[in-house]
C-alpha cells in the first residue's frame, strides 16, 4: 500500500490541528483542582509551621510550572534557613505528624535519589510528595512557568507531548525513560530552535531574577510579560510543530554530538562537556543540559536498551504523523 507522506500536502497537516487541540484542551485542570490544591497546601503549612516555624513550604513541579494535567499528584517541597544534613530524621519527623493527622498512605522514602514523604489526602483526594531543602527545583520551575507565559503553544506542545509520554510507557526514569521535567526541556528547546524563534532564550537575556541556591547561581530574564509577541512572526500551528518535534528527535538530532541547551538557546556539543565517555553508571546517550545545573545530563537515566526504546517511539510518532490518518488517535495508543 503506497502511504502518502503527509508535509508534502500544507492543507493535509492542518487538518490535524483541531482534534490536537481538542487534546490539549481536555488534559488542562479545572479551576477546582487548583483550589483544592491550595486548600491542601493550607493544610500542610499549618501541620509543618507548627512543629518547625522558621520552614516554608513551596510547590513546585507540574502544579506549578503550568504543565500538569488534571489529576495530577503535587509536589511540595519544605524549605529551611539552614543546611539539613539528615533530611530523613525531618521526613520521619514529618511523616509521624501527618499520620497523626489522618492524612492517608503516609510513606517515608528515606533512601530515594530525592528522599520524600508521600501522602494521600482524603479530603481533596490529592496525593503529594514532600521533600526538603530542593530549592533547585522551586526555582526551574518558575523557569518553565515563565517560558510557558510567553507563547501558548509551549503549553499545547508540552501537553501533547507529556500525554504521548505516558500513553506510551517512555516518561519513567526509573525505567531508563525520561523524566517530564526533561520533555519539557526538550519542548522549550525545541521552539527556541524554530526560525523564526518561537521562544527567546532567557537566560541569555538581562538579568531581572537572581537567586544563588547550593552555590549554583540562577539568574535570568522574568519580566515575561513583555515578550507576549515574540513568536508572532512565526505562524506554525501545532500540527506543525508536534510533527517537527517528533521529526527531529527520531531523524535530525545529533545523538552521537550533540547536547540540547535551554541555557543557551542552542545545541552545544558533547565534547565541550566532556560527556562523550560513560563514566560509571552516567552514559549520555541523549543528553539534555539541566538549565542551572549544567553538569548535571537529564538523560543520564538512559541505558543502551531504554536509549532504542525511546528512539524507536520517537520515530514511530514521527511516521504516526507523516502517514496516519488518525493520528490523534494512534499517537497516544496505549503500548
Ligand atoms: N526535577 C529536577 N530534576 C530532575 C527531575 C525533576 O529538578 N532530574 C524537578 C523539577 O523542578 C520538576 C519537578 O522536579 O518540575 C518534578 O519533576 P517531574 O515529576 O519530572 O515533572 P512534573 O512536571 O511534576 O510532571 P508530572 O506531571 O509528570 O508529575
Ligand atoms: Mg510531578
Amino acid at each position: 500500500r503506497m502511504l502518502k507522506r503527509r508535509t508534502d500536502c500544507h492543507s493535509d497537516i492542518l487538518r490535524l490541528d483541531s482534534p490536537l487541540l481538542a487534546i490539549y484542551e481536555s488534559l488542562i485542570p479545572p479551576v477546582e483542582e487548583k483550589a483544592k490544591q491550595k486548600q491542601l497546601l493550607a493544610l500542610l503549612d499549618k501541620l509543618v509551621c507548627k512543629e518547625w516555624p522558621e520552614a516554608r513550604l513551596y510547590l513546585y513541579g507540574s502544579c506549578e510550572n503550568s504543565f500538569g494535567v488534571s489529576k495530577s499528584d503535587i509536589d511540595i517541597c519544605v524549605a529551611f534557613n539552614e543546611d539539613i544534613h539528615d533530611k530523613s530524621e525531618i521526613l520521619l519527623k514529618l511523616a509521624d505528624i501527618l499520620q497523626s493527622d489522618n492524612l492517608q498512605n503516609v510513606q517515608a522514602l528515606t533512601r530515594a535519589r530525592v528522599p520524600i514523604v508521600k501522602l494521600m489526602d482524603p479530603l481533596t483526594g490529592i496525593s503529594c510528595d514532600i521533600c526538603v531543602n530542593n530549592v533547585l527545583a522551586v526555582v526551574n520551575t518558575r523557569l518553565l512557568r515563565d517560558y510557558a507565559k510567553i507563547d501558548v503553544r509551549l503549553w499545547q506542545l508540552a501537553f501533547i507531548v507529556k500525554h504521548w509520554a505516558k500513553s506510551r510507557g517512555v516518561n519513567a526514569t526509573y525505567q531508563g525513560t525520561l523524566s517530564s521535567y526533561a520533555y519539557v526541556l526538550m519542548c522549550i528547546h525545541f521552539l527556541q530552535q524554530r526560525r523564526p524563534a518561537i521562544l527567546p532564550c532567557l537566560q541569555g537575556m538581562e538579568t531581572t531574577f537572581s537567586v544563588t541556591v547550593d552555590d549554583v547561581e540562577c539568574a535570568y530574564f522574568d519580566k515575561v510579560e513583555n515578550l507576549c509577541n515574540f513568536g508572532s512572526s512565526n505562524q506554525e500551528t501545532i500540527a506543525q510543530l508536534v510533527w517537527a518535534f517528533f521529526n527531529y528527535w527520531a531523524y535530525i538530532h545529533d545523538y552521537a554530538n550533540s547536547v540540547i541547551s535551554v541555557r543557551t538557546g542552542s545545541l552545544i556539543s558533547k565534547g565541550e562537556k566532556d560527556w562523550t565517555r560513560r563514566i560509571d553508571n552516567d552514559r549520555h546517550l541523549i543528553c539534555i543540559e539541566d538549565p542551572f545545573v549544567v553538569s548535571h545530563d537529564l538523560g543520564q537515566v538512559v541505558d543502551k536498551f531504554s536509549i532504542k526504546v525511546l528512539r524507536a517511539e520517537f520515530e514511530r510518532a514521527a511516521d504516526v504523523m507523516h502517514y496516519d490518518p488518525n493520528p490523534w488517535i494512534t499517537l497516544f495508543e496505549p503500548y
